[in-house]
């Protein structure tokens, strides 16, 4: 900014060649900035994540006109206003009246909220309200191109929806499910058309977040998947491919930083000093505020759901136990007296991180924010590594796109990956190779991919 308006200013201060002359100088250096080349990465990332490794260009989207969201929840009704703001019918399906009501009372709320701020007119509320159909029964998907599933994450509720939508639905709509973690392929295998199936993972909350996972199963069809790029497009998302996995890319990755900011506590480090090491390097909020925020419940109900899979969190799991759930019950990893939304730093949760670490034997140390950093970080480049070996990710920059615009990674380093060629592979491997040896976790170790780029292989992006 200082440099633009220096480079205004030069003209009607100086000579004309002589501002020019000082924009160019301008120019020659911000252009040969880290940040500069960062932007310019995540620019043509978000351009080459629509195109679809190996699929032709003849492929055809199918016509989407009529939309089914199954659900009326947290997700559910953000995805029908999705719909409604791209001016797509919806018919929002759930099982019982009430929870319909409560789901439409709140996509209302939600609306008049804009109208009340201005950024909303009344006529485009009342536009998108009646575009939205509140129905109970599966029965009402009959007529959709499109179904969404969004309904409780549980493996036997999916099969038993798609086992029915595959009964009720016409033939050729697309069944996609918004599944955070189940696998794909098994709820596509509960139908009589697996290539129907595809998985629309949207993001909390889904009518604003703009990142939408198109989770390509094993047997999804080519023009299923063009048509979820399509449509994701047509409802304002930046649509990514991936694979099916436990959290496909984003989760999957998050869960290695959920691991290891939970190790640093019990390594020595404390909830404020890990978080102002994420907000320092841009993140506009640390994982222990987010975890506050969100509710430390959830993450814990969520793990005890997924046993043997799910990340270990056994701070967040004893806060948990003693109903430190985080702001709504005022006190989780930070304390929140009388509503404050800014959490201060709680000596009792303090206390029993540093008894969490005595139980198990360890002498806390201090670390420094580049130290908290790298600890954080370096993982979650690492599990990209296995991501990209693995082929759930087509591209590095894919990686960069999805933790941009689902996790809030701060766009002038370019994402994880952009960013850890910026660090330099090898010294992200000789830091996982010490980190693993410290710890004993085998999954520290970088990955083959990671090794190889850093013995002199070249980038992530020619690697792909
Ligand atoms: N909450 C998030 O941040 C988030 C983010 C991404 C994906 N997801 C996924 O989205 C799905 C929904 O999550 P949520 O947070 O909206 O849950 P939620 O509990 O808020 O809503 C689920 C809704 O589905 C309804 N439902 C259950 N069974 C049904 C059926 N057979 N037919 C019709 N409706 C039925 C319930 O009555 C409920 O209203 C889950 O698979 C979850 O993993 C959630």
């Amino acid at each position: 900014m200082p440099a633009l308006i220096d480079a205004v200013r030069g003209v009607y201060e100086r000579p004309f060649p002589e501002g020019l002359a000082a924009e160019r100088a301008h120019f020659k250096a911000l252009v040969a900035d880290p940040s500069s080349k960062a932007l310019r990465h995540v620019f043509f990332a978000e351009r080459e994540a629509a195109r679809i490794p190996g699929i032709d260009k003849e492929v055809k989207a199918r016509p989407i006109a009529a939309a089914a969201v199954i659900g009326a929840g947290t997700m559910g009704g953000g995805i029908a206003m999705c719909f409604a703001q791209a001016g797509i019918p919806v018919t929002l399906i759930e099982v019982k009246a009430e929870a319909l009501h409560v789901g439409m009372e709140r996509i209302g709320a939600n609306y008049a909220t804009s109208v009340k701020r201005g950024s909303l007119t009344q006529e485009a509320m009342d536009a998108r309200m009646a575009l939205i159909t509140p129905k109970v029964g599966l029965e009402a998907a009959a007529d959709a191109d499109i179904v969404v599933e969004a309904a409780f994450e549980d493996m036997g509720v999916k099969a038993e929806i798609f086992g029915t939508l595959d009964r009720v639905t016409k033939p050729g709509t697309i069944l996609a499910t918004n599944t955070s973690y189940l696998d794909v392929d098994a709820i596509a295998a509960t139908t009589s058309r697996p290539q129907d199936v595809v998985g629309l993972h949207f993001f909390s909350p889904a009518n604003v977040m703009r990142l939408l996972e198109v989770v390509r199963g094993e047997t999804t069809a080519p023009d299923v998947l063009v048509t979820a790029l399509d449509l994701g497009r047509r409802l304002g998302k930046l649509p990514v491919v991936v694979g099916v996995c436990y959290g496909f890319v984003g989760n999957r990755i998050l869960a290695r930083r959920t691991e290891a900011a939970e190790r640093l506590l019990l390594a020595g480090a404390l909830p404020h000093e890990v978080d102002a090491a994420v907000t320092d390097f841009g993140f506009r909020m640390g994982p222990f505020a987010m975890a506050d925020l969100a509710g430390i419940d959830i993450g814990w109900r969520a793990r005890k759901a997924a046993g043997d899979k799910a990340v270990k969190a056994p701070v967040a799991d004893a806060l948990a136990e003693q109903g430190r759930f985080g702001q709504k019950t005022g006190r989780g990893f930070y304390l929140y007296p009388e509503g404050a939304r800014a959490g201060e730093r709680d000596p009792e949760t303090e206390a029993l991180i540093v008894a969490l670490s005595a139980a198990r034997g360890i002498a806390r140390r201090s670390f420094t924010l580049e130290e908290i950093q790298a600890r954080l970080f370096y993982p979650m480049v690492n599990e990209g590594a296995k991501i990209l070996e693995e082929g759930i990710a087509a591209r590095s920059g894919d990686i960069d796109i999805i933790w941009l615009n689902g996790y809030n990674w701060p766009s002038i380093t370019g994402g994880p990956m952009h960013w850890a060629e910026t660090v330099g592979l090898g010294r992200i491997v000789a830091g996982l190779e010490e980190m693993a040896a410290e710890t004993g976790d085998a999954s520290l170790k970088p990955a083959a991919l990671l090794q190889r780029l850093a013995a002199g292989a070249g980038t992530f992006a020619e690697a792909a």
